[in-house]
């Protein structure tokens, strides 16, 4: 009988050991993402290749080869260190998906900073705690997002630089640069910053049920993790046109959206518009897309519109559909069987894993509703929700634990340190999500160990949310918790006592949405807010999020008793 535990070692060791081989590492290649991302690829001969067709909402087209993403790249990371801007600091991507965002994010990297990636729909507050958490040095932005930067920049001391994408010096104030790559000096050659496979990368922000959001640090080894499974999940191949709906404010829109498809030399399209059923078709049908990574809040809004809108388009360029983000309903696979001739493939993952752990691989027989198998060099296990020892039992629903240690996983949330530690226990992360796995090896999503919200396939902390309510001043108590949605899968549902004086209407429900909503974000505004007398309580007072919650999704509340314990 073969030793099972040294036969996975072999394939794990063997399946990153190729990424580095195939990317040339340890041989003298640079580590550094921003290299790999543009330099490499010219330097294989792909320099006219397309790396970049943008299209804008009013339709305009701008197009860039590898050579132009090397050289603008190389041209933005010499201009922020004219800046001052050092190796290291963080630098804030605050903008729609232009193309300056995607070139920016390569400059910073090249220079050896970090970037920041922050959804450009974050109101002021949601911003600032995430630009001073992160110490943010520079945020590079577009003209419309100045008034929301101003009004925080007071708070923000080590906010040095805001340099503006699109807008001329006579409209900036003192502190504001203006930034055109067009007419900067083209920089030919940069001396990329010599990262090594631990040096900072990105810092995405991610929310959980306590406390403020949690800056989730990547470094450049990450790349080994997203170039690969860009490659064996996405299919990415020479000669694709890929599409990826997400925006680089989340970790789908860097990871899948700049690092993965760029790695590998593919051309990727951007839309930088929002739903509409027939511009997407369109746009699939006008550039050929061959392989498209979406989501399932996106997929139920095309569902929504029937099969029709996909009948007045030419959709036969795709050759590859997967998803991310929140479960993937069955539905979902078999309608798009029907409707684009392949079903999507769910893949897994968070962003603290940098990269898809658990997908469907091109070719493997789907189990619709099924996340599909650990990647290979993965190794994944249902863990018991007490021992965190691995379950036995195919079927028993437990915590989704990785056994740490493959290339794109976080070293840390920043300043943090001890939520980072509870991620891991008996030897496993554990992601925080609850699932299963069936005789064949397949995992089976069954829901968050948590109260975070997954509104659309974004994540929202109820603690932000229900801070911000407190700051309304109506507003004596509040609780956030998610409510069940037929497109979002989840939106977010408040619950609030009032002070002294107020009294419920739906004017004041509609008051403290906007209140939210401008605060934070359009995803974290409550989509319906119930004005209750009290909140249910344990005995040391804290809210009782699940009992709330369990209401809303009509399930059983459970035992109060034993629930009002901490
Ligand atoms: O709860 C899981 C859900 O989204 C969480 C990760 O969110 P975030 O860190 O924002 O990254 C999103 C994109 C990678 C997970 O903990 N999730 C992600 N993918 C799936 C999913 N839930 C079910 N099925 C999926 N395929």
């Amino acid at each position: 009988m073969p030793d099972l535990v040294a036969v996975e070692e072999e394939r794990e060791l063997s399946s990153w050991e190729l990424a580095k081989l195939e990317l040339n590492w340890g041989r003298g290649d640079p580590v550094n993402i921003g290299w790999n991302l543009s330099d490499r690829i010219c330097r294989q001969g792909l320099g006219q290749t397309k790396a970049l067709i943008w299209e804008g909402f009013g339709g305009q087209e701008r197009v860039f080869t590898y050579e132009d993403l090397r050289v603008l790249s190389n041209t933005m990371a010499a201009f922020l260190a004219r800046q001052g801007i050092a190796p290291g600091e963080r630098v804030c991507l605050f903008m729609d998906r232009i193309p300056e965002l995607y070139i920016g994010f390569l400059g910073i990297l090249k220079l050896g900073a970090v970037a920041q990636p922050l959804f450009s729909a974050f109101g002021e507050e949601s911003l600032a705690t995430r630009l001073l958490d992160a110490g943010t040095s520079a945020i590079l932005t577009q003209k419309k997002y100045l008034p929301r930067i101003r009004r925080i920049r007071a708070e923000l001391p080590a906010l040095r630089h805001v340099i503006v994408a699109d807008a001329e010096a006579s409209a900036l104030q003192q502190g504001e640069t203006p930034l055109h790559l067009d007419s900067e000096p083209r920089v030919e050659d940069f001396p990329v910053y010599p990262a090594g496979p631990e040096t900072p990368s990105v810092l995405h922000y991610t929310s959980g049920t306590t406390g403020q959001p949690k800056g989730a640090q990547h470094v450049h080894r990450s790349l080994l993790s997203q170039y690969l499974t860009a490659r064996r999940v996405l299919d990415l191949q020479p000669g694709d046109i890929y599409w990826c709906n997400a925006d680089p404010g989340w970790v789908t829109g860097t990871s899948y959206g700049i690092i993965g498809p760029w790695s590998a030399g593919v051309t990727q399209v951007v839309l930088d518009a929002g739903f509409n059923v027939d511009r997407w078709y369109s746009f699939i049908e006008k550039h050929r897309v061959t392989v498209w990574y979406s989501a399932p809040t996106a997929i139920r809004l095309l569902m929504k519109e029937g099969k029709t809108p996909a009948a007045r388009h030419d959709l036969s360029s795709l050759r590859h559909l997967a998803s991310v983000g929140e479960p993937l309903n069955p539905e979902a696979v078999h309608w798009s069987r029907e409707v684009f001739g392949r079903p999507f493939h769910d893949t897994y993952w968070q962003t603290e894993t940098g990269c898809i752990v658990i997908t469907n691989l091109p070719g493997m027989p789907i189990k619709a509703g099924s996340m599909g198998k650990p990647f290979p060099g993965i190794t994944a296990a249902i863990l018991d929700m007490r021992t965190f020892e691995p379950v036995a039992l195919p079927g028993r629903v437990g915590l989704i634990g990785l056994a740490p240690g493959w290339p794109s996983m976080i070293v840390g949330y920043r300043n943090n340190p001890e939520g980072y530690a509870k991620k891991f226990a008996s030897g496993w992360y554990l992601t925080g999500d609850r699932g299963t796995v069936d005789a064949d090896g397949y995992y089976w999503f069954v829901g968050r160990d948590d109260d975070v919200i997954n509104t659309g396939g974004h994540l929202v902390g109820p603690f932000e949310v229900e801070s911000a309510l407190l700051e309304h001043p109506a507003v004596a108590e509040s609780a956030a918790v998610a409510k069940p949605d037929p497109v979002n899968m989840e939106v977010v549902k408040a619950f609030v006592t009032l002070k002294p004086g107020y009294e419920a209407s739906s004017d004041l429900e509609l008051e403290i949405m906007n209140f939210v909503r401008k605060k934070l974000s359009p995803i974290a505004m409550p989509q319906d807010i119930s004005f209750v007398t009290s909140l249910p309580r344990t005995r040391s007072g804290k809210i009782m999020r699940r009992v709330l919650r369990a209401q809303e999704w009509g399930e059983p509340v459970g035992d109060l008793s034993t629930l009002m314990e901490d």
